[in-house]
């Protein structure tokens, strides 16, 4: 057993039960300190191990079914699937088996199962590591995979469990000076000006982090900013801020912004970033729902699935089961109406989700335009560098897909659209 490798393998198993059995997220499980302990390393690599078998998870599971006579209890099969897939990602067998076999005997209840544990992964050592290869990409669970599949196509939801399964580089907004900063990060320029690192290491080390010149944001998040298109001294309403990446978007443009969240914690998140990035903006912990004021423009990125971020966040399809969907629905539909009445004449706001599903992309803003008869879609607003005009949709928002651009890797999937206020 390595003297590294325990403590992250053994932090692995503990995110892994937590998203399998308890459905929590990863996220929420870090915030809380599930990984403090840890050395900056044995996090990355935790955080690592984690992610893999969530991706792989369906994979495991068909290549453990081959050795095994019966599945065991959650708990016991979650430490074989760890195993069987840093082994089929190249870990070292005596490492790998002996920690795993150490986890089952940590805990009174799986010591007797220490011998299946060992001769199962001995065996995925042996003969797994070839057919994983070969093994279907995985698939989304049905409670995802058939709305999608109704929204998309069988074809296309193919694709995006693809882009799920292969993940996301790192993505970051400039402030300015977009391909100088491509050369010295030695990234390439995605053709909405984004910046893309495929293998960018200790993220806080590389040069321009401290100056805040950018700061990390999916290619496909970075549009909705740029589809509001703020000016200098515009007053800018960020209604659902936190963490901040468009609020910095917002403010490096010079624009006067309010950024608005419900979360004094997620708050803490965007004042960080600013003062990182050395931009201003005013900061308002409160409820998007009665917020009063009278702005130029508005962002409304509205609380929502999540569904577009699966290739990050590869623990949501695990964590949710979609019986939030109809809540989430009603909150977008009166955050819109509310944000309608914070618009001066002649305003406009951006509506955006990362989700992938229309109920929380084109048909709120088909909703919106029959409630709202003083409201249009600009359709304009997406005339920008990269957007493609396949991705313009019927009602004039701009749908995004994990399997668009897979030259370049994928982006988030996500949705939005400017709608102007005429009286
Ligand atoms: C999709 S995230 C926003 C991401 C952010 N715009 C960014 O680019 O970094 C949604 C945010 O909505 C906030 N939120 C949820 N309900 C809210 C409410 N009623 N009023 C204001 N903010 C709310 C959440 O705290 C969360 O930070």
């Amino acid at each position: 057993m390595s003297e590294t490798a325990a403590p992250a393998r053994k932090a692995a198993l503990y995110l892994l039960n937590g998203v399998l059995i308890d459905h929590r997220q990863l996220s929420d499980m870090i915030d809380k300190g599930a990984l403090d302990r840890l050395t900056p390393q044995d996090r990355a690599r935790a955080q690592r191990l984690t992610t893999d078998v969530l991706r792989g998870l369906e994979r495991a599971d068909r290549l453990l079914d081959r050795y095994l006579r019966k599945r065991p209890a959650l708990n016991v099969r979650n430490i074989l699937r760890l195993g069987t897939v840093e082994l089929c990602h190249g870990g070292a067998a005596h490492g790998v088996v002996g920690d795993m076999v150490a986890l089952a005997g940590s805990h009174p209840r799986n010591r007797q199962l220490k011998g299946m544990i060992n001769a199962v992964l001995r065996r995925v050592a042996e003969e797994g590591v070839g057919p994983w290869k070969d093994l279907r990409i995985p698939r989304l669970p049905a409670w995802l995979r058939g709305p999608l599949v109704s929204a998309w196509g069988a074809g296309a939801v193919s694709g995006m469990e693809k882009a799920h399964f292969q993940g996301a580089a790192l993505d970051i907004t400039v402030k300015e000076d977009a391909s100088g900063w491509a050369e010295k990060l030695q990234g390439s320029l995605l053709p909405t000006g984004s910046i893309r690192l495929e293998a960018p290491g200790q993220i806080s080390a590389l040069p321009g982090y401290d100056d805040g010149a950018w700061w990390i944001q999916d290619a496909a998040a970075a549009l909705p900013v740029q589809v509001l298109a703020p000016q200098k001294g515009e007053a800018i309403l960020d209604l659902c801020a936190a963490p901040g990446g468009k609020t910095l978007q917002l403010a490096a443009a010079g624009a006067d912004v309010t950024a608005l969240d419900v979360s004094e914690r997620r708050m803490e998140r965007v004042r960080e970033n600013l003062k990182r990035a050395q931009l201003t903006a005013e900061c308002v912990i409160g409820d998007a729902l009665t917020h009063s004021g009278a702005y130029d423009a508005i962002l409304l990125d509205a609380p929502c699935s999540a569904t577009g971020t699966i290739r990050r966040h590869p623990d949501l399809p695990f964590a949710k089961d979609g019986s939030e969907f109809n809540e989430l629905i009603g909150l977008q539909a009166a955050m819109l109406d509310h944000a309608v009445s914070l618009l001066k004449p002649g305003g406009r706001l951006v509506l955006c989700t990362c989700s992938l599903l229309p109920d929380e992309g084109e048909v709120q803003v088909e909703e919106a335009l029959a409630r709202h008869p003083d409201l249009s879609v600009d359709r304009s607003a997406l005339n920008l560098p990269g957007v493609d005009d396949t991705w313009i949709t019927e009602e004039g928002g701009l749908r995004l897909r994990p399997d668009y651009w897979p030259e370049h890797g994928g982006m988030d999937g996500f949705y939005m659209a400017c709608l102007r206020k005429t009286t």
